[in-house]
């Protein structure tokens, strides 16, 4: 069986559903800090799927999980994600993203199971060098969020060479959209994606959509990122894990559509969707931005044969679809 810690979060749970599709049996550990129980149960109500309620700190409650599920891949997506607070409260970032995963791989190390995929991040290369970035670009991180990510990526490189654990590690480009039938979506609190807030802005009363930054050296002078599709994404990973199973090799993969838009781009998509304008706040730039991040993301296309087929509107679409079932 396939366990997915963190699969109660938005790309664990559509990388849970990705699988159900194709007829896997899953069990999904996760805290519930930051996941939701509803996504669980609506999963539940979709495919054959096992939740355990648990934390990754904890040792018990990871022993439990292989004690009592005969794992033979684990997908590894459990950790918190927000920049600015790691950078507020670095270590307990470091707890939950670093030595929890060392509890997990320890775990997986004792019960024998050699195989993992690792959602790590385009956070790890930090301010771009060269653009598009490839996975030979410097990990140079900005904050402890792509620091933990960076050090997970050479844990498992370790892991690999002592223990013969496998791993894949996927860096995610910027993320949206959501299931086509709106049943999961991006359901974070609080909110700091460009797309959602975007979108609450349409959906809530008295707010404001914040541009953060209109004087980056770009061509509209807001920043560039590259949106990467949420199911496009999970496809990624079913594709990570059937090359792990077949060729038993470690590696590092970029993920990302290699099109880059900008904020500016982007709120007007949703406009055009949305069909109506959006109240908007120009504000000074967020620390740590960078202008311009853009994947070559041409390594996974060649060795894992993915192959992205969704635009930036058919995110935005899901996005807004999954937003209005939400209000
Ligand atoms: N932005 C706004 N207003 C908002 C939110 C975002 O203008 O309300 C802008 C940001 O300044 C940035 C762009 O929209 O220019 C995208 O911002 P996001 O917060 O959606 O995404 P980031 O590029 O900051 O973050 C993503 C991932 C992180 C990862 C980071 C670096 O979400 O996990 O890329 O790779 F760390």
């Amino acid at each position: 069986m396939i366990l997915v810690t963190g699969g109660a979060g938005y790309i664990g749970s559509h990388t849970v559903l990705n699988f159900i599709n194709k007829g896997y049996e899953l069990v999904i550990f996760d805290s519930l800090e930051n996941g939701h129980i509803e996504t669980v149960n609506t999963l539940k109500q979709i495919g054959n799927i096992h939740f355990i309620k648990g934390d990754l700190r904890n040792l018990d409650d990871v022993e439990a999980i292989f004690s009592n599920y005969k794992i033979d891949t684990v997908i590894h997506f459990a950790g918190f994600i927000q920049v600015e607070e790691s950078v507020k409260n670095p270590e307990k970032y470091y707890k939950n993203n670093v030595l929890a995963s060392i509890n997990l791989f320890n775990t997986m190390v004792q019960h024998n199971i050699q195989r993992v995929v690792f959602s790590s991040s385009a956070a790890v290369y930090g301010e771009p060098l060269y653009t598009p970035i490839d996975e030979k670009h410097p990990k140079k991180p900005l904050n402890p969020y792509g620091e933990n990510k960076s050090q997970v990526e050479e844990i498992l490189k370790e892991y690999d060479a002592k223990y013969n654990l496998k791993s894949i590690c996927l860096r995610y480009f910027n993320v949206a959209g959501a299931d086509l039938q709106s049943r999961i979506g991006e359901w974070h609190e609080p909110e700091t994606h460009l797309i959602p807030n975007i979108l609450k802005s349409i959906f809530e009363k008295d707010k404001t959509f914040k541009v953060f930054g209109t004087d980056y050296d770009t061509f509209d002078g807001t920043c560039i990122r590259d949106y990467v599709n949420v199911e496009d994404l999970a496809e990624a990973h079913y594709l990570a894990y059937m090359y792990l199973k077949n060729n038993n090799k470690s590696d590092i993969f970029n993920l990302g559509t290699e099109n880059g838009s900008s904020v500016k781009e982007v709120f007007e998509t949703v406009e055009e969707i949305a069909g109506r304008k959006i109240n908007i706040e120009y504000q000074e730039r967020r620390e740590g931005d960078a202008a311009i991040l853009l994947a070559n993301a041409s390594k996974a296309k060649k060795i894992l044969k993915w192959i992205p087929k969704h635009t930036l509107e058919d995110s935005i679409k899901t996005a807004y679809l999954w937003e209005k079932s939400k209000h």
